[in-house]
């Protein structure tokens, strides 16, 4: 894509090989942002200080591609302090804060991602390869894809190991394991107990029904609320609308979740029944097409639907069009489909994840974790690579050392201590033979 199409889509902030962002101009409103960010993730406050002493990363290149938000800037901003030279893009085309882009870009981050991104997506990903990073970083696999189907023979050679942040992410990675596909070792920071544990959980809760306010100022209380999907993320969007009084109702295929929905107060339906009585959808499957034409043609009027799973294929949005004899936006991520039927739809964020389309993501207290098992996932490759050793190329646990560093450091953080167990205690756990 060349750049004078970028200036027809209203991208104008560019410097080859540098940036690419909405507009420059903002830093200063991203710097405020990241500084309160900063305030509420003492973890990575406490990585930033100890290795920006240190400098491991000193030579190393670190390619990100992530939903660029106030608390990705601390990320970058720690693996800058400890020394990497870092490139990055948006992981969804809906999910950048063009203020913290324009910030990072002026503090010497290789950015390009934009709010809207949907035309240059891989163009933005390609420019942060174009420098031969030495690492990725992943959220959903758009850039190790990248990395493996076009530039196979570097992805081989040169590239000492990635990490993936998601669900998504680590399914896709373990699916090219299987194929022998994968040519580099890859940490499955989603699979950390401190990040999926609070991350897809509370921060999904919270940031989804953020999302869903502020597209539609709806109220909560008393609705039924339909979450497909009872997994880490779906749990913490149910609970979190239970919490504001909704009845909620969930979708599964997965018995076990299915009881645990049923056990934490949901009724458990299928979409086909849920589509009839719920007032707002919203799936967490990371699966396609679990809302569909069959469906939206059996909804209320009224009903609101969107998405918090990582990518935009749950919601059939092809198939609502094609019920619809008429579309309008309504206000910012909120557009209106009026069926054949004389029913009202409305579809938020074009089907892109809601917590992050329309609000700011999870908070920074959880991705303080999160982010915390990206940095040293990211230390134990380079510390690795340094000692002349190499991962095998296979997705990798984070160690339980690593979770438990994070879980204690965050503890301390919060001025909370823990009760130690005496030897006595010790002995009386790990015995086999004390009874009643
Ligand atoms: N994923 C979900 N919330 C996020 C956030 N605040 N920053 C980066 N990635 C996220």
């Amino acid at each position: 894509m060349s750049i004078p199409q970028m200036k027809a889509t209203g991208i104008f902030s560019y410097e080859q090989g540098k940036y690419c962002v909405k507009d420059i101009s903002l830093a200063e409103e991203g710097k405020l942002l990241m500084d309160w960010a900063e305030s509420r993730m003492p973890v990575m406050m406490k990585l930033r200080e100890e290795y920006s002493k240190t400098k491991p990363f000193a030579g190393y290149k670190i390619a990100g591609c992530l939903h660029v938000t106030k608390e990705t800037g601390i990320l970058i901003r720690t693996l800058q302090a400890a020394g990497a030279e870092v490139y990055w893009s948006g992981c969804n085309p809906l999910s950048t804060n063009d203020a913290v882009a324009a910030a990072l870009a002026a503090e010497g981050v290789g950015m390009f991602a934009w709010y809207g991104n949907h035309d240059d997506f891989y163009w933005c990903i390609e420019r942060t390869i174009d420098p031969k990073p030495h690492l990725t970083l992943d959220d959903g696999c758009d850039l190790i894809n990248t990395v493996h189907e076009k530039y196979k023979d570097y992805a081989k050679n040169e590239v000492i190991g990635g990490t993936e942040e998601t669900t998504t992410g680590v399914h896709r990675l373990r699916s090219r394991q299987e194929a022998g596909e994968l040519y580099y070792p890859v940490f499955a920071v989603n699979d950390a107990e401190t990040k999926w544990d609070f991350d897809n959980v509370y921060g999904t809760g919270q940031s989804t029904l953020d999302g869903i306010i502020r597209a539609t100022s709806v109220l909560l209380a008393g609705k039924n609320f339909v979450v497909a999907g009872h997994g880490h993320c779906g749990s913490g969007v149910a609970l979190r609308a239970k919490g504001m009084g909704s009845n909620v109702i969930i979708t599964e295929v997965k018995p076990t979740a299915a009881i645990k929905g049923v056990l934490n107060g949901h009724e458990v339906m299928t979409m086909d029944e849920a589509a009839k009585v719920g007032d707002i959808f919203c799936t967490a499957t990371g699966v396609k097409d679990i809302i569909r034409k069959q469906h939206f043609e059996t909804m209320r009027d009224g009903a609101i639907i969107c998405n918090t799973g990582h990518y935009d294929a749950e919601i059939n949005i092809p198939e609502l069009e094609s019920v619809s004899v008429s579309k309008r936006t309504i206000r910012p991520n909120c557009e209106e489909y009026t069926l054949k039927n004389g029913n009202r739809i409305y579809l938020l964020a074009q089907g892109r994840l809601i917590n992050l389309a329309a609000a700011e993501g999870h908070p920074s207290e959880v991705m303080d974790m999160s982010f915390a098992n990206q940095f040293l996932a990211h230390l134990n490759l380079v510390m690795k690579h340094r000692n002349g050793e190499k991962y095998e190329n296979a997705v990798i646990e984070i160690p339980l050392e690593q979770d438990q560093f994070v879980a204690k450091t965050k503890l301390e953080s919060m001025k909370m201590n823990l009760d130690v167990l005496s030897a006595e205690q010790l002995s009386y756990i790990n015995s086999y033979n004390e009874g009643t």
